[in-house]
């Protein structure tokens, strides 16, 4: 890093980042060029990232050996902001520090099976769950969500379609559309889901997050209808972030959105979901933009 002054600026600067800064997990926290903060530098610490002085200049260490997981969410996280950039780096790389973080911690745990059973079922559902995690995480992060219902969203993001291994892995890699048999099995996934991670004992909000992730505000969701405030808010926000990967995604009839236009989708159907969600939604993109055409 450089050293840097305010030159006026209101914003305090204590340096620029010569190289991205990773944490001991290898989640990025500072991509290379951004502005190190007093803020940003009081989390880096707090993330024990250790910052060293050579010649007046800041440096941080070189990027330590990543784990699989880090890599992933590191991959997710680049992916993520190449797809939108000017994306908040303190958002990111906060949410990325709590996916990448609750992955780790949960190495031990019986949820962790099955969120690495997607590897092997379909690595793209693997991937979409860490997509779904970072954005709903930046999206409890816009709602104001103390830290236990973030980390509630959070884990229910990752978990959200481990019921789909109940559904043939050829049917959903296919490109035809699904058969009314395998329709059927797919509206049931979220039942299935809570009922594979019921006796983890996990919080009741992360199964319920599972539960709901395709429920809608009109009752048009699946599986059980339920409709508007019998929804949950943490539920919404993953189903949500669900749609908006989908979108962008590429994989079925109504993808290969680009962002903007996810959002407007997504806008559009504003029915469906919480509106103070879809409004968290706009709340972490538009700045992004805003951000990346100089506005
Ligand atoms: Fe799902």
């Amino acid at each position: 890093m450089t050293g840097a002054g305010g030159n006026g600026s209101l914003e305090t600067v204590i340096s620029i980042a010569d190289r991205d800064i990773y944490d001991a997990d290898g989640v990025l926290l500072v991509a290379k060029g951004k502005k190190i903060t007093p803020q940003i530098y009081q989390r880096l610490l707090e993330r024990k990232v250790v910052l060293k002085r050579q010649g007046g200049e800041f440096t941080s260490p070189p990027p330590p050996r990543r784990t699989q997981d880090g890599e992933q969410v590191v991959a997710a996280v680049a992916k993520l902001t190449a797809a939108i950039p000017g994306l908040d780096q303190e958002l990111i790389a906060a949410a990325a520090a709590r996916v990448g973080e609750l992955i780790e911690n949960g190495r031990q745990s019986f949820w962790s099976i099955h969120l690495k059973t997607l590897v092997g079922y379909a690595g793209w559902v693997y991937s979409h769950s860490l997509n779904v995690a970072l954005l709903a995480v930046m999206i409890g992060e816009k709602l104001g969500l103390a830290r236990q219902a973030g980390q509630a969203v959070c884990l229910g993001a990752l978990l959200h379609d481990v019921g789909m291994v109940l559904v043939p892995p050829e049917a959903i890699n296919r490109a035809d559309p699904l058969r009314p048999e395998e329709v059927l099995m797919v509206k049931q996934h979220p039942r299935v889901g809570c009922d594979m991670l019921r006796p983890l004992a996990l919080e009741d909000a992360v199964l319920t997050v599972v539960g709901q992730h395709h429920e809608r505000c009109d009752g048009s969701g699946y599986p059980a209808g339920i409709r508007g405030g019998e929804i949950s808010l943490l539920a919404s926000i993953v189903a949500v972030a669900d749609t908006f990967d989908l979108y962008t995604s590429g994989r079925e009839s109504r993808t290969g959105l680009e962002p903007h236009q996810a959002l407007e989708a997504i806008k559009s159907e504003q029915h469906l979901f919480w509106p103070e969600v879809v409004a968290g939604l706009e709340a972490v993109l538009r700045p992004a933009w805003q951000n990346a055409s100089g506005g």
